[in-house]
């Protein structure tokens, strides 16, 4: 029996996460009516359960190391010590202040707001309570989950996800934290600074293993002086439960106990019991396929953010939110590069990057048709006087463009608005060189790289 029809919208939305409001936002911009389905908050992952709190988490933490630090900068304080409800009594503010600005957004007659559980039910349709929505296009936005591994199972107190570490009521004296990427690492540099034992286990050779190497090295020295342990090359293999909290074993049998463990090992598409391949969509290990203008192929049905293969990023969703409107207006919008997307890790120290890496360079252009420098941060007065580690490294085409900018050291993440430029633009290192960086900042590290690979550097040790 077909359900009653609430209406016929020029979008119906599935999921109000980054991707999803951002398409719907941009959609209504353009005089297009939108349906925005969500069962949970609007604003998704990234601002009730990822990024934003995150963010104001390490935050807390730089206050906590910066205290127990500041006799280095001729000032006395103690570290009394961390007020938990304190430090998420702030986290929750911004969060909240942040969703009643989003709410404020959405709210407006272009865009029905429907919350609730909903259903891809036809090519055209997604039903939410026994009502139809149907969309003369729909975008699938419904964004992903935390994933765990075969035989290991969340329960929310001593094997937690990244999503119950954001609501903890205390400091563990413990943690292991199974995952040595960007959850993982965050994570760990919150707990240390908060003054908790740290353990990473990561399966691969390396702490962010995504990034270009040098970085994961510089990252893993810091993280030494920190006193954060980690092993990496070691899979995980099984966790016990003890009398106080966990015992993980790792490929090779050597074990690690704390109090409790988070798992970081990736996130999964929300993307199952969602009506996907019953309309014949295409699936990769639960992820939608789609092509370079994200249709599904199926209808009008486009597929955006964490469901699609490639970077879980927020930023990433806004960007093809906005695509997907501008498409569906017939704006003929350029395609999105997905190599060309800005990578942040907020941890201590900060590590930003843009483009490909020294070895992902060397793949696609040959190993001699390449140039690197590395600037280190020694040399930059800002980062001196913030008495920060770290450097700028460059990756550059021979007599060609800069194709890879990777940072690491304290509010790094900021200067990747600027790497991102010089990417996106196609700048040569002797283009950037032209460019005046204010004094003293850290974005002369930026500068003075730039200014080393045109072949004249200032503050540069050969
Ligand atoms: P991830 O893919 O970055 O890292 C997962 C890590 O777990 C990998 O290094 C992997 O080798 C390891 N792993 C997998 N199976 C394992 C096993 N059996 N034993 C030991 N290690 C194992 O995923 P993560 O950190 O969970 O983050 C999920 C997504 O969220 C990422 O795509 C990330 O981009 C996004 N995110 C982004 C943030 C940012 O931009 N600052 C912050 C947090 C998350």
């Amino acid at each position: 029996m077909s359900q009653p029809n609430s209406g016929t919208f020029d979008i119906v939305i599935f999921g109000a996460g980054s991707g999803g409001y951002a398409a719907a936002l941009r959609a209504a911009e353009l005089d297009l009516s939108v349906a925005l389905i969500d069962k949970a908050e609007l604003g998704g992952t990234c601002l009730h359960r990822g990024c934003i709190p995150t963010k104001a988490l390490l935050h807390a933490a730089e206050i906590a190391d910066q205290t127990r630090e500041s006799e280095q900068f001729g000032i006395k304080a103690d570290l009394v010590g961390i007020d938990m409800a304190g430090v998420n009594a702030y986290k929750d503010g911004v969060v909240g202040r942040l969703y009643k600005g989003l709410q404020g957004l959405l709210k407006q007659d272009k865009i029905t707001i429907v919350p609730g559980t909903g259903k891809l039910v036809s090519k055209d349709s997604v039903e939410v309570d026994g009502k139809r929505y149907t969309g003369r296009n729909v975008i699938l936005a419904t964004g992903s989950y935390s994933r765990t591994l075969p035989g290991l199972e969340l329960d929310g107190k001593r094997v937690i996800a990244s999503e119950h570490a954001l609501k903890l009521d205390r400091v563990p004296s413990s943690v292991i934290v199974l995952g040595g990427g960007v959850i993982g690492v965050e994570f760990a540099s919150v707990w240390r600074s908060f003054g908790a034992e740290v353990t990473i286990l990561e399966a691969l050779p390396r702490l962010l293993a995504a990034e270009d190497e040098e970085v994961s090295k510089a990252v893993e020295r810091a993280f030494r002086r920190r006193k954060i342990n980690f092993k990496v090359g070691k899979p995980f293999e099984k966790v016990e439960h003890t009398d106080s909290g966990v015992r993980v074993t790792v490929q090779g049998g050597e074990t690690v106990e704390a109090e409790m463990l988070l798992v970081a090992v990736g996130r999964g598409p929300t993307t199952t019991d969602l009506g996907y391949e019953q309309q014949g969509i295409r699936m990769d290990r639960g992820f939608v396929l789609v092509d370079e203008r994200l249709r599904t192929g199926v209808g009008n049905i486009y597929a955006i953010g964490d469901i699609v293969p490639g970077l879980q990023l927020a930023h990433r969703g806004f960007q093809q939110g906005i695509f997907v409107a501008e498409e569906i207006a017939g704006k003929n919008p350029p395609v999105i590069d997905e190599a060309g997307i800005p990578r942040v890790t907020y941890c201590d120290p900060e590590v930003a990057s843009m483009g490909l890496t020294e070895a992902q360079a060397k793949d696609k252009y040959g190993a001699d048709k390449i140039s690197t420098y590395n600037y280190n941060l020694g040399g930059n007065g800002k980062s001196q006087i913030l008495k920060t580690q770290g450097f700028v490294k460059l990756v550059r085409v021979n007599d060609g463009p800069v194709v890879g900018v990777h940072m690491v050291g304290a509010r790094m993440g900021e200067l990747v608005a600027e790497a991102q430029l010089i990417y996106n633009w196609e700048a040569f290192p002797e283009e950037v060189a032209q460019l005046i960086h204010a004094h003293p900042t850290q974005s002369e590290a930026l500068g003075e790289a730039h200014l080393a690979l045109a072949g004249k550097p200032l503050h540069a040790h050969a």
